[in-house]
């Protein structure tokens, strides 16, 4: 089976088992992911905002414009990389996911990792570092890779902060700009 189709069954596995009922009754549609299935790097956000429902594909707004920005700036594109979120229906009114809402879709997340196989997972926000970080604070680790095991299964982590929780603050703009672009060094050793 080639990647895409088994995202496709990931896909169908969530429809089917209906994860999060309530956010699925009210979200237009399921944002499973975006970009190169053979990535070395797959970014991790929190949840679909607005657009991203509308438009049924990741960091499509204000942070996703951001986002591309420093990718650019990286020396890297859109299309090199693969972007998800944890959950994958957009919280009412973008409120933050719950706690079960989180757990809920783990399960799939790592999944998708599985299949992925990139060589870094760079988590965006507390949202997603939290479950491969624990307890973690982003201001004392960001930018900094995390080698960790999950199921038996080794995994590189970077954790940054959110594009969204940098866009308007001068300092954390700065901060996660420096960051990315030291993103290529960190996948090369
Ligand atoms: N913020 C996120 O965390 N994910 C998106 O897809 C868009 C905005």
């Amino acid at each position: 089976m080639t990647k895409q189709q088994q995202l496709d069954e990931l896909k169908a596995d969530i429809l089917e088992k209906n994860i999060c009922p309530e956010l699925a009754a009210q979200a237009t549609q399921l944002v499973m992911g975006d970009g190169n299935l053979d990535a070395d790097i797959v970014f991790i956000g929190e949840a679909p905002g607005k657009k991203e429902d509308e438009l049924g594909l990741p960091f499509m707004g204000a942070s996703g414009k951001f986002l591309n920005e420093m990718l650019v700036q990286a020396g890297l594109q859109r299309s090199d990389v693969y972007i998800t979120n944890v959950v994958k229906y957009r919280p009412p009114k973008n409120r933050d996911p719950s706690k079960a809402e989180k757990q809920a879709f783990l399960p799939y997340l790592l999944r998708q990792l599985e299949i992925i196989n990139p060589k870094v997972v760079i988590t965006l926000g507390r949202h997603s570092m939290e479950y491969f970080l624990p307890g973690a604070v982003i201001g004392d680790i960001h930018g900094q890779p995390h080698d960790i095991q999950i199921d038996g299964v080794d995994w590189k982590i970077i954790p940054l902060y959110h594009p969204a929780a940098a866009l308007y603050n001068g300092s954390l703009r700065q901060t996660l700009i420096d960051d990315f672009v030291r993103i290529p060094k960190m996948i090369a050793t």
